[in-house]
């Protein structure tokens, strides 16, 4: 008798041991086929990442491999949990290619930080699919030469903590400011260095920011220069790090 339990012991374990194995992949098929496929749209070219800041950059999308487990992929994080992939860095990973707005990285919907900067998009449009990450809290599109207008859309992206849109052929309009500032209250970095804002004003800026009818009943609105005064100390005590408002500034030269 004693012999039959010590082999049903032995059984279990081994079905423990099979499953465990079998669940070692953290990442799901769908995650993996939907990073792969991503990676299809692109040609690999160091010419692409010709940057200071891409000193030892290598194309980390090349060891990506089917039947391995995404979660260990460079460049990929997954949540420990889930298996969610949450976290892509491909900054410095000499892509080229456009990103059409239907490709499968936007079914990565558990994804919170996204960092692209430094790759040749080959003035290819921002996709406004970034929306379909509900949780992204850090976007990083600097120098990855994007061409025309950064979308309203990415204005939904309400989680954001921090947004990098740098770069030379982008443009951004006044309702997209306003959207920025209206729906990111958790925004602490916000780098927009290089982007054409030309049709964005300084004084819509300041009265986008919402700031503008409460200083006003407070001031009375008598002495404008007053006022703006006010409204200047406001945003830059309560809204913006002195680093935006320094690429503000820049960007709108
Ligand atoms: C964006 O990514 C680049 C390259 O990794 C990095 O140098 C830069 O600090 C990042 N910016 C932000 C705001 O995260
Ligand atoms: C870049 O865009 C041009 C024009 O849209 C296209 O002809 C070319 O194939 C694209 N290059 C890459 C590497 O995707
Ligand atoms: C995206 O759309 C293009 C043309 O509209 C199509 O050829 C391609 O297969 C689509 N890709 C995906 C991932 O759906
Ligand atoms: C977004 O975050 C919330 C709160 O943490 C969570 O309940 C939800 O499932 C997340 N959504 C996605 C698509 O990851
Ligand atoms: C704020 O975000 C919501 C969705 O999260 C969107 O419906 C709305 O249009 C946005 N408002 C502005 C002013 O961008
Ligand atoms: C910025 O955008 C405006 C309006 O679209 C355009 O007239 C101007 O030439 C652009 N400036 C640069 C430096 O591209």
């Amino acid at each position: 008798m004693g012999w039959l339990m010590w082999c049903y012991q032995i059984l279990c374990l081994q079905l423990v041991l099979l499953y465990s194995l079998s669940c070692a992949n953290l990442c799901s098929n769908e995650q993996s086929s939907a990073l792969l496929h991503f990676k299809q749209l692109f040609s690999f070219s160091k010419d692409s990442s010709p940057s200071w800041d891409c000193d030892s950059s290598y194309p980390k999308m090349m060891d990506w491999k089917e039947d391995t487990d995404c979660c260990s992929w460079e460049g990929v994080s997954c949540d420990r949990v889930m298996g969610h992939v949450i976290s892509l860095d491909l900054s410095c990973s000499w892509l080229q290619g456009n990103i059409p707005s239907n490709t499968s990285l936007f079914l990565l919907s558990h994804l919170q930080k996204l960092n692209l900067a430094y790759n040749d998009f080959n003035l290819s449009q921002i996709p406004s699919d970034f929306v379909r990450f509900p949780n992204l809290t850090h976007l990083n599109l600097s120098h990855s030469n994007f061409f025309g207008q950064v979308p309203f859309q990415i204005t939904h992206l309400s989680k954001l903590i921090s947004l990098n849109l740098c770069g030379y052929h982008l443009t951004l309009e006044t309702l997209v400011m306003k959207g920025l500032v209206q729906n990111m209250s958790h925004l602490q970095e916000l780098d927009l260095y290089s982007v054409n804002m030309s049709t964005v004003a300084l004084e819509k800026l300041e009265e986008m920011m919402g700031r503008r009818d409460e200083v006003a009943g407070e001031v009375g609105g008598e002495n404008r220069r007053q006022l703006e005064e006010v409204n200047r100390r406001q945003l830059e005590e309560d809204k913006w790090p002195a680093a935006a408002r320094r690429e503000m500034a820049a960007g709108r030269s």
